[in-house]
């Protein structure tokens, strides 16, 4: 860890306490944890923002019906081998199945792939958690 540097932020009353309890609940200690974590989520967004490499994940959920749809993901998946890193499948229950698929690349191409897989006819849900290499986050 780098030096620590203090600062004064003056900010409404009802503001910080709403804070406080939001990040008392969430399990933060000290206020200085939850703004840093706010800093680091501000500049990864700004790495999604500028292009650069960044790690995400593909969370989807789908119907495991009479149509192949896990051959359709596949094959999608394949075509961007060079991005897809891994895929975990977990069946859930006899109908649906679950993917986490880890991407890592270009945010632009890495948001692409997302997007073709969560709108892939027959995902019921997809969401994508973008995060980052780490490299040039302090
Ligand atoms: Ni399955």
């Amino acid at each position: 860890m780098g030096e620590l540097i203090r600062f004064g932020v003056s900010l409404p009353a009802h503001l910080i306490e709403a804070f406080d309890e939001s990040i008392r609940r969430r399990g933060y200690r000290a206020r200085s944890e939850a703004v840093r974590d706010l800093m680091r989520k501000h500049l990864v967004d700004e790495q999604w923002e500028g292009d650069c490499e960044v790690i995400g994940t593909v969370t989807i959920v789908y119907s495991h019906g009479p149509r192949d749809l896990a051959s359709v993901l596949s094959e999608l998946q394949h075509r961007f081998c060079d991005t897809v890193i891994c895929t975990t499948h977990v069946h859930v229950g006899e109908h649906n199945c679950l993917e986490v698929i880890v991407l890592r690349g270009r945010s632009s191409t890495v948001r692409g792939i997302a997007e073709r897989l969560i709108s892939t006819k027959g995902v019921k849900h997809g969401r994508l958690v973008a995060t980052t290499t780490g490299a040039g986050l302090p």
